[in-house]
């Protein structure tokens, strides 16, 4: 009995996890992977901007404008806006309500599911496999095997504008793993 159920579900779960990789774009990510470094090999290291990056766009594909960011998003808040490669991207309010200089990706490091932001526990909690990461989406509990990809969240003009993080991981103390 208990073989007939795990193969009931099996194919669901595969299903699931196809259509969150379809529908949310988690797609992009083995693009990504080749682009990184590609894209990093013409911004001239310590330069930002100037086509490095991309602006963040809002849930209904507004530019992001930092002030008015923060008029409407709180301290600690995350929020998720329209990254880099159009990758799903938290906004990271900080607690003295400043914009931080870095952007969270959500595209978890399992299996590629976008990771919701749990505020009550102050963590991003995977839903398909229970992968959590802390609120600098440090992985604190697996199976996914590293820590949120970051990016820089710059604001120029007064819009935030993401770069590529290709600097070492300030959570890890390590080399990021996504350039
Ligand atoms: Fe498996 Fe997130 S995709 S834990």
């Amino acid at each position: 009995q208990a073989t007939s159920i795990r193969a009931d579900r099996v194919p669901d779960m595969g299903k699931r996890q196809l259509m969150n990789v379809l529908l949310l774009g988690a797609v992009s990510l083995p693009t990504g992977f080749m682009l990184v470094p590609y894209a990093a090999f013409f911004v001239p290291s310590g330069g930002r901007g100037a086509g490095g990056g991309t602006i963040a766009k809002d849930a209904i594909g507004n530019d992001v404008i930092a002030a008015e960011w923060l008029k409407t998003h709180g301290p600690r808040d995350r929020t998720l806006t329209q990254g880099l490669k159009v990758d799903p991207t938290y906004l990271v309010v900080e607690k003295d309500r400043t914009l931080a200089t870095y952007g969270i990706n959500a595209v978890c490091t399992h299996l590629g599911c976008v990771v919701p932001w749990n505020q009550a526990e102050k963590k991003f909690i995977c839903p398909s496999h229970g992968s959590q990461y802390n609120d600098q989406g440090r992985v604190v509990r697996g199976p996914a095997p590293l820590s949120l990809a970051l990016v820089h969240a710059d604001v120029d003009d007064g819009k935030v504008v993401f770069v590529p993080w290709v600097e070492t991981d300030f959570r890890t103390g390590e080399a990021p793993w996504w350039a």
